[in-house]
């Protein structure tokens, strides 16, 4: 059984079996205490060792941290304050032992600390989920992909898989990964290449979605994406994972609503679901996250359109490193000064000038401002991008051949528009930055197990 369901569901007295990894052991005249976690819940169980018979010797010696065991006994009530039920255990079996010195060719279990930093942990990603902190991290990101899921098929969103090679470049941002199996010498021979075109690691699902969005009405992708973007920052990845709905018969209106709700649904249910592991992230990595997600659950996000946004930083400009200006994307410290500084709270950023977006975006009528929006966050900045996006087939072209790119390439989606177009919204909701806004981890590496990113794609 596992140890979660031993604590919550076991009734006293019940003999148990428990399997898991040795966090601690102390040992006293008489008295042997072993606390194991196995990762299914944040908290492990203690294991009471009383006048344990002398066979057990043997095990006791290799009972180290990071072996990992089998007890059985019986649970009882522990006399020990800060938990309920302990066990009266009566059999020990180490299993795998973690050696606490270097023994020959087995360098020492490296987890011997309490507190170890992260910078440390992130050297060794294969063994840092025993740990409180990613053990922590690990649950909640599986809790939040769930709770995502049921969001969507609670309001009829078809769950949709988009490629993860393409040929195009969704964002125009020209930060791709390229797919090839030429060799060096036959390099830029993309006719000879395996798909006999060049090829890219996917930096969004969006525009397939928008075609399955133009026949089944509301679907979503879940999927991981990828950016060959050069920035050494804490809230960028190589590989992340994103997800992206996408809404027909919807407009930016919409959009902003489903989003609101969208965040306010997924921070609630880690709020019920993953309370131990919020309250591990409140007392050891971010004072207070507990009552902030709550505001925020509970909050009306601020709406402000792009131009409003900047005429307030103008008035601020002092405060900042880089001067904001209209027509200038805005910076992470202008998205945290317009959260944490004006609004209190998350904002909701619209009507951003067509050059700093991407082509599919909706045109205002003012021909200078698209119908993007970003919902941004206190601590992160942006957590989620979207629009409405283009629906007319001759202003979608130039927008196409504004971006210096070729209508051609896009036939399939201009198809979206000869044939049936309609108003569609949708956006894009970075996973691991939603991780991070929920668990207070500063650095992007940590909620993921395994970063890529500059530089970075080792196990
Ligand atoms: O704003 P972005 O680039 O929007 C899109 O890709 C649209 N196609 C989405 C859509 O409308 N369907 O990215 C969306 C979100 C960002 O708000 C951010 O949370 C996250 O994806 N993101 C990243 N997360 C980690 N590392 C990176 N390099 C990221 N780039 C974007
Ligand atoms: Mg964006």
């Amino acid at each position: 059984m596992l140890i979660k369901n031993i604590l919550t569901q076991s009734p006293m007295s019940q003999d148990v079996e428990i399997y898991g990894w040795v966090r601690t052991k102390r040992e006293m005249k008489n008295l042997v205490f072993v606390e194991v976690n196995d990762g299914s819940c944040f908290a492990g169980i203690q294991a009471t060792f009383n006048e344990p018979d002398e066979t057990l010797a043997n095990e006791f010696a290799s009972l180290t941290t990071g072996a990992s065991v089998k007890i059985t006994g019986k649970l009882v009530a522990s006399p020990a304050s800060g938990q309920a039920v302990e066990v009266a255990a009566v059999s020990l079996a180490v299993l795998g032992k973690a050696p606490a010195e270097t023994d020959g060719d087995i360098p020492a279990y490296p987890l011997q600390k309490k507190r170890h930093s992260l910078e440390f942990l992130r050297e060794i990603a294969h063994l840092r989920a025993r740990t409180n902190t990613f053990g922590a991290v690990a649950r909640l990101r599986s809790s939040m992909a769930f709770a995502i899921h049921r969001f969507f098929k609670e309001r009829d969103f078809q769950y949709l898989h988009t490629p993860i090679i393409t040929a195009g470049d969704c964002e125009g941002a020209g930060a791709m990964f390229q797919v090839t199996t030429l060799s060096a010498k036959e390099a830029g021979q993309w006719a000879k290449d395996f798909f006999g075109k060049q090829t890219f690691l996917t930096v969004s699902g969006q525009l397939e979605a928008e075609t399955y969005a133009m026949a089944l009405s509301r679907v979503y992708t879940f999927g991981p994406t990828f950016r060959a973007e050069n920035s050494n920052t804490a809230r960028h990845l190589a590989e992340f994972w994103m997800v992206e709905p996408e809404a027909a018969f919807a407009d930016l209106k919409d959009n902003m609503d489903l989003a609101e709700e969208f965040l306010k649904y997924i921070i609630k249910s880690a709020l019920e679901e993953c309370a131990d592991e919020l309250a591990f992230f409140d007392t050891h990595v971010e004072k207070g996250i507990i009552e902030s997600l709550g505001q925020t659950a509970n909050a009306k996000f601020t709406h402000v359109t792009y131009t409003d946004a900047v005429r307030e930083l103008e008035k601020n400009k002092s405060l900042f490193e880089f001067e904001p200006r209209w027509g200038c994307d805005l910076q992470s410290e202008h998205e945290k000064f317009l959260t944490e500084k004006i609004a209190g709270g998350p904002v909701i950023v619209t009507d951003y000038p067509k050059e700093i977006k991407a082509f599919y975006m909706k045109l205002n009528d003012d021909n200078k401002t698209v119908r993007a929006m970003d919902v941004l966050v206190p601590r992160l900045g942006e957590i989620i991008g979207g629009s409405q996006r283009e629906d007319d087939y001759e202003k979608l072209c130039n927008r196409i051949k504004e971006a210096g790119m070729s209508p051609k390439d896009y036939s399939w989606y201009l198809d979206l528009r000869r044939y049936g177009t309609a108003p569609h919204a949708g956006f894009g909701l970075g996973f691991e930055r939603l991780i991070q806004y929920i668990s207070g981890m500063a650095n992007i590496r940590d909620v993921i197990p395994y970063p890529r990113a500059a530089g970075q794609a080792g196990l």
